[in-house]
C-alpha cells in the first residue's frame, strides 16, 4: 500500500475541471451534441395570474415553418400523479401564476420555435389575482410545520411579561423583498428516450432527485431515467430539485420522436424556477440595562402559491443564536396567485438573520454598548430552545478575532461622525449560523489495473469545487496521492447522493467516500468497495450542530445622492476544518458578495396590477457587479469538531450570504444616522433623511 505524509485535505488544490473550463470543452446540458434530428422546445408563459386557459389557436402559417409539435394541456400526454405540482406541467387548464408554462413549442430550429411560440393565441379566462404580501392579509395562516420540518411556532417562558418589566426593548419592522436566484447557466434539458429509457442531460443540483422524480411523472421505473449533470454554472438552491423544464423536454422528446432541447431564456426564469419568498418580520427584544436579554419574540411573515405550501423557515437561526429566558418564534404564510417560492441560498436564515442581527444592533444602540459586546453578553451555554450542547461554538472568538482583523477597537459608536469629502463613512457588524448538516449518501471505490483508483457517486459540482473535495477525501482515505484518484460525479446512475444543498455536500458525500476508501483499504482482496452512510448519519443527533462567523463592513454613503459603497467587507469563520482553503474562500466570499446584493441591490419590483415582477432579467434585476466589490476577505478559525462526520467539516456554501446583509446595513446606519428597514438600502430611502 502506499502512503504519503503529507494530507490532500487542507490543500488549495485548484478545481480539477478548472482546464477544462478554461479551455470550453467542459458540457453544459444545452450542449451536449445528441444526433442531427435534435429539436427545440420554447416555453409559452402565462400572461395573467389566475384563470383558466380554455384554448391554444396555431397560426397555420406558423405550424408549416419548421414546427414540430405544439402541446399545451388539450393535447398532452397525460403524466403519473407528481409529488411537486410544479411539475403536472400542461395537464389542467388552471393559471395560478403569471409565467407558468401553458404551452410548448417544437420545432427543428430554436428561431422557428420561438417565432410559434410567441404568435399563438392562448384563449384565457382571465380572474381578479392577489399577488401582494402583508401583513393584515385576511388569509394569513400558520403552518403546521416549516422548512424543512421544523415546528413553526416555539415559545417558552412568559414574553409579554418580560417586556412589561424591561427597561430596555426594541420592537422593529424589517421587510426583505422577494428575490431572485440568477445562476450564471440557466436552467436547460437535453432530452432523448432511448427504446423505453429516458436520458436527460440537465442543469441541476441532485441528479438523482431529478430522475426519481422525472421517472414517477412518467410512470418509469426509477433506473430507466438517467440524469447527466457534469457541470453547473451555479443553482443557489434553484436546482434542487427537478424543474419543469426536465419534464418539459422529456415530453416533447416523446412526443416528437426526437432529441429535445429546452434551454431557459433568462427572463423565464423569474417565474419557472422558485424565487426567494418576501418577508415581513416582526423583532421585539426585551433587555436589562446591563444588556442581558431578557425576552426575544420573533415573528416572520412570507408568502407561497396555490399550487403547494412552500413555508420558510425564517425565524429558526433565532431559536439558537442568543441566551434569553424569555422566547417565541412564529411563522405566518399566505398563498398568492404567484410562482412557488423555494430554496435560495441560506432560505430562512440569511433574510431571517437580517432581522434578528439588525435589531441586535438597535439595542445595542438603545443600550449604549457595543454590538460585539452585546452579543458576548449573551453567549448561550447549550442550544436555548432544545437544551442540547452545540457540537462546537466559537461565535465569540470569531467575533473577537474578526473585530481585530477589521480593526473595530477604535470605533466611535455615534452615528455620522466620520466625513470625507462627500462620502459619510461607517462601519457595522453582524453575526451568522448556518445548521450543520449530513444527509444518507453512498459512495463505491474501486481499484483500477492500472493501480489508480476510482471513486464514484451521483453528486454535482455546481461550480464550488465539490468534484475537487471529494478527491481530496479519497487519496487521504485511500492513503494515496491526488494524482492516483480519478472522482466521477454528475450522474445519477452512480451510487446515490444527497442534494448539493444545504451547505451539506462535502459533509454528506465526504462521509460516504469516506466509508467506501477505508473498506477497499482495508481489505485487500477485493477491488471494489461501497459504503452506504444512512446508519451513522440518521444515528446522529441533530440538534445542537451549526457553524458560526461574524461579518464586518466599511461602507460609505454619498451625502450628495445617497449611494452606498461597500469599501470593506471581511467575515470570520467558525465552520468546522476547510477541506480546500482555495475552493472555501470563494464560497465565503461568493456569500459575501451575495449579502451585499441582498442588502442594497437586488429587488424583484411587483406590479400588483399584473400580477408579476417587472424586471426579470440582468439588466434590471440588479446583483453586484465587479466595480461593487472593493475589498472583500475572509478568514477562518481552526476548529476541531469530531461529533460531525469524519471529516470534521460543517459546510460553507451559505453561511457567508447569512448576517453580511445586516453587517452592511448596520454600516449605514452608522454613516447616515438612517435606519432602512426595508431592503434593498436604495439612495431614494436615504437620501431624504441625510
Ligand atoms: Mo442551497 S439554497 O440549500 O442550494
Amino acid at each position: 500500500m502506499t502512503t504519503t505524509t503529507e494530507r490532500a485535505v487542507g490543500q488549495p488544490i485548484g478545481r480539477i475541471e478548472g482546464p477544462d473550463k478554461v479551455r470550453g470543452t467542459a458540457r453544459y446540458a444545452a450542449e451536449y451534441q445528441v444526433g442531427d434530428d435534435l429539436a427545440y422546445a420554447w416555453v409559452a408563459q402565462s400572461p395573467v395570474a389566475r384563470g383558466t386557459l380554455t384554448g391554444v389557436t396555431v397560426d397555420p402559417l406558423v405550424e408549416a415553418d419548421d414546427v414540430l409539435a405544439v402541446l399545451w394541456h388539450g393535447n398532452a400526454p397525460r403524466l403519473g400523479a407528481a409529488d411537486d405540482p410544479e411539475l403536472a406541467v400542461l395537464q389542467s387548464d388552471r393559471i395560478s401564476y403569471r409565467g407558468q408554462a401553458l404551452a410548448l413549442v417544437v420545432a427543428r430550429t430554436l428561431e422557428a420555435a420561438r417565432r410559434a411560440a410567441a404568435t399563438l393565441s392562448l384563449e384565457i379566462d382571465e380572474e381578479p389575482h392577489d399577488c401582494v404580501l402583508r401583513t393584515e392579509h385576511p388569509d394569513l395562516y400558520t403552518p403546521e410545520k416549516v422548512n424543512p420540518a421544523f415546528p413553526s411556532e416555539t415559545t417558552s417562558g412568559d414574553v409579554e411579561a418580560a417586556f412589561a418589566a424591561a427597561p430596555v426593548t426594541v420592537d422593529v419592522t424589517y421587510r426583505t423583498p422577494p428575490l431572485h436566484n440568477s445562476p450564471m447557466e440557466p436552467h436547460a434539458t437535453t432530452a432523448l428516450w432511448a427504446n423505453d429509457d429516458l436520458v436527460l442531460y440537465d442543469s441541476n443540483q441532485h441528479p438523482p432527485g431529478v430522475a426519481a422524480a422525472v421517472a414517477t411523472v412518467f410512470e418509469l421505473p426509477p433506473e430507466r431515467v438517467h440524469v447527466i449533470t457534469e457541470h453547473v454554472g451555479g443553482g443557489f438552491g434553484s436546482k434542487g430539485s427537478a424543474r419543469p423544464n426536465a419534464v418539459l423536454a422529456a415530453m416533447a422528446a416523446r412526443v416528437t420522436g426526437r432529441p429535445v432541447r429546452l434551454a431557459l431564456p433568462r427572463q423565464a426564469l423569474f417565474s419557472m424556477v422558485g424565487h426567494r419568498t418576501p418577508t415581513i418580520q416582526r423583532v421585539r427584544l426585551a433587555a436589562s440595562s446591563d444588556g442581558h436579554l431578557t425576552a426575544i419574540d420573533h415573528l416572520a411573515v412570507s408568502h407561497t402559491s396555490r399550487l403547494f405550501e412552500f413555508a420558510e423557515q425564517t425565524a429558526v437561526s433565532t431559536r439558537h443564536m442568543y441566551a434569553a429566558p424569555n422566547r417565541r418564534t412564529g411563522h405566518r404564510l399566505v398563498r398568492l396567485d404567484m410562482p412557488t417560492p423555494r430554496w435560495m441560498r441560506a432560505p430562512g436564515e440569511a433574510p431571517g438573520m437580517v432581522a434578528l442581527e439588525c435589531a441586535m444592533d438597535e439595542l445595542a444602540v438603545a443600550l449604549e454598548l457595543d454590538p460585539i459586546e452585546l452579543r458576548v453578553r449573551n453567549e448561550p451555554t447549550v442550544e436555548p430552545e432544545s437544551g442540547v450542547p452545540f457540537s462546537s461554538r466559537h461565535y465569540v472568538e470569531c467575533l473577537r478575532r474578526g473585530a481585530e482583523r477589521f480593526g473595530w477597537g477604535d470605533r466611535d459608536p455615534r452615528p455620522k461622525q466620520r466625513r470625507e469629502g462627500d462620502w459619510w463613512i461607517g462601519t457595522g457588524m453582524a453575526g451568522a449560523t448556518y445548521p450543520t448538516m449530513a444527509q444518507p449518501s453512498t459512495a463505491r471505490a474501486r481499484r483500477l489495473p492500472s493501480g489508480d483508483y476510482e471513486v464514484s457517486i451521483a453528486a454535482t459540482d455546481l461550480g464550488t469545487g465539490a468534484r475537487t473535495i471529494l478527491t481530496q477525501i479519497a487519496a487521504d482515505a485511500l492513503g494515496v496521492p491526488v494524482s492516483q484518484v480519478r472522482v466521477r460525479i454528475g450522474d445519477s446512475t452512480l451510487p446515490k447522493a444527497s442534494v448539493a444543498g444545504g451547505s451539506s455536500g462535502s459533509a454528506s458525500w465526504g462521509w460516504a467516500v469516506t466509508g467506501a476508501c477505508q473498506a477497499l483499504r482495508s481489505n485487500s482482496s477485493s477491488d471494489e468497495a461501497v459504503f452506504d452512510s444512512t446508519e451513522l448519519v440518521q444515528k446522529q443527533e441533530k440538534d445542537g450542530k451549526h457553524a458560526f462567523g461574524a461579518h464586518f463592513a466599511e461602507v460609505r454613503v454619498d451625502a450628495v445622492t445617497g449611494e452606498v459603497r461597500v469599501s470593506r467587507l471581511f467575515g470570520m469563520y467558525a465552520a468546522g476544518r476547510i477541506l480546500n482553503p482555495r475552493t472555501a474562500r470563494s464560497q465565503f466570499l461568493g456569500g459575501m458578495i451575495m449579502g451585499m446584493g441582498m442588502a442594497l441591490h437586488e429587488e424583484a419590483v411587483l406590479d400588483p396590477a399584473m400580477g408579476t415582477w417587472v424586471n426579470h432579467d440582468l439588466a434590471e434585476y440588479h446583483v453586484p457587479a465587479h466595480a461593487d466589490v472593493e475589498s472583500v476577505e475572509a478568514e477562518w478559525l481552526e476548529e476541531q469538531d469530531d461529533q460531525i462526520n469524519p471529516m470534521g467539516s460543517k459546510g460553507i456554501g451559505e453561511i457567508g450570504i447569512v448576517g453580511s446583509p445586516a453587517a452592511i446595513l448596520n454600516a449605514v446606519w452608522h454613516a447616515t444616522g438612517v435606519r432602512v428597514r426595508d431592503l434593498p438600502a436604495r439612495l431614494d430611502k436615504i437620501l431624504p433623511h441625510l
